[in-house]
């Protein structure tokens, strides 16, 4: 018999978008992706060399299980230079990406029954996060009109003797958009402890993103090396707790997954010391293609009331096309021969929308959205 929560746990419906097209693309048909939340970028070249020289200098062991020191004060130094907090290397813990230090936060933090509030949408690997440890996943719905933001007052109401924490994460998966400062400080001042993914920090091009910890100490932040620094597949994210937690995730790390990779938390240092200049080229492209996809998004008539402004995404309203993503998704797939997420896969309150990824090259963006316009013409 299989565990109850393995044959529970939902999944990653874009996955399944991206495996038919990869069938489709098999047969030979031409796809352009634009369901992907993966940069399309190369990991940049000094991360690259890093990585070759720590794996020919034999740094090929376990590291201590909060991970490399020299990594962890660059972290330090690097949330110091951007949002002037002091953080100690103490709290900090590296994982082997941003989603395993997401699972060493909700099992140390969580106790059957405990609830997160988290917003609807959301990255939809959230709720089963939490629901993978007993907890429960809480929805505020949040709303187009609104930039997909969080209103503070929404958050109070849901909030119960259960609340263990509430979920944040600006700029958001899978709207682009980012929660304003004066929201996320009055959202602070809330009792439960906040946890912030702030993966897609760094990839701003309008305003500025916050972190939690300008706002308060009773926080935990996730962040990572995939989506910045293009790095995805090399697995490296980490996590900043409250000094009491950082034992008790510990030895979760210890037993569940040791260490990270030894290497790419050499490569993650050259990382955040050296890869400026690339972050800042592959910043100011997505950028350019953020500018062209929500003008022709717009264009073709999906609504986008807020122009996104972070992260790769445009969360676009399809409602007068079709009330079911899940389906719309797939016709587009099958018809136009392009890959686009549906909303449903980041909640109920995503149903109707689509995520279009601006991580491909704009050419294809172009194409792709031609494509689009094209089969909405023939419906
Ligand atoms: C909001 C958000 N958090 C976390 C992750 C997972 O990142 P990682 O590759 O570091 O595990 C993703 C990946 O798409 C994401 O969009």
């Amino acid at each position: 018999m299989i565990a109850k929560r393995a044959e529970e746990i939902k999944p990653f419906i874009v996955m399944d978008v991206l495996e038919r097209a990869h069938a489709m693309e098999h047969e030979g048909i031409n796809i352009i992706h634009l369901e992907v939340g993966e940069p399309d970028f190369d990991t940049p070249q000094c991360v690259k060399d890093a990585a070759c020289k720590a794996l020919k200098e034999g740094h090929t062991h376990y590291t201590h299980s909060l991970g490399n020191l020299k990594l962890r004060e660059a972290i330090c130094r690097h949330y110091f230079k951007a949002y002037s907090v002091s953080v100690h290397p103490d709290q900090i813990v590296i994982a082997s990406g941003t989603s395993p230090a997401m699972f060493l936060i909700f099992a140390a933090l969580l106790e059957k029954g405990d609830q997160v509030i988290i917003s609807d949408p959301h990255y939809a690997c959230y709720p089963n996060f939490i629901r993978f440890v007993q907890g429960v996943p809480v929805m505020v719905p949040v709303y187009e009109e609104d930039g997909f933001q969080y209103r503070p007052e929404a958050i109070e109401e849901k909030i119960t003797k259960k609340t263990k924490a509430i979920f944040i994460n600006s700029p958001s998966n899978p709207t682009g958009n980012l929660l304003s400062e004066s929201r996320m400080r009055a959202i602070a001042e809330f009792s439960p402890h906040i946890i912030s993914d702030e993966i897609y920090h760094g990839l701003v091009y309008e305003g500025k993103e916050h972190s939690i910890l300008e706002f308060t100490d009773n926080a935990f932040v996730l962040n990572g090396f995939s989506k910045l620094y293009a790095m995805t597949g090399l697995r490296l994210g980490y996590l900043i707790a409250p000094k009491p937690f950082v034992r008790p995730i510990q030895k979760i790390q210890q037993n569940f997954f040791i260490s990270a990779n030894s290497v790419v938390q050499i490569a993650a240092i050259t990382a955040l010391e050296e890869a400026g200049e690339d972050v800042a080229c592959m910043r100011n492209i997505y950028n350019e293609r953020r500018q062209y996809m929500v003008k022709r998004l717009r264009e073709i008539g999906f609504g986008i009331t807020v122009e996104p402004t972070g992260a790769f995404y445009v969360f676009a309203n399809a409602k007068h096309i079709s009330p079911d993503s899940y389906k719309l998704a797939f016709d587009i797939l099958e018809k136009a021969h392009v890959g686009v997420t549906p909303g449903i896969d980041f909640g109920d309150n995503g149903e109707g929308y689509l995520r279009f990824s601006y991580a491909n090259s704009l050419e294809n963006i172009v194409e792709g959205l031609d494509r689009i316009e094209h089969y909405l013409n023939n419906l």
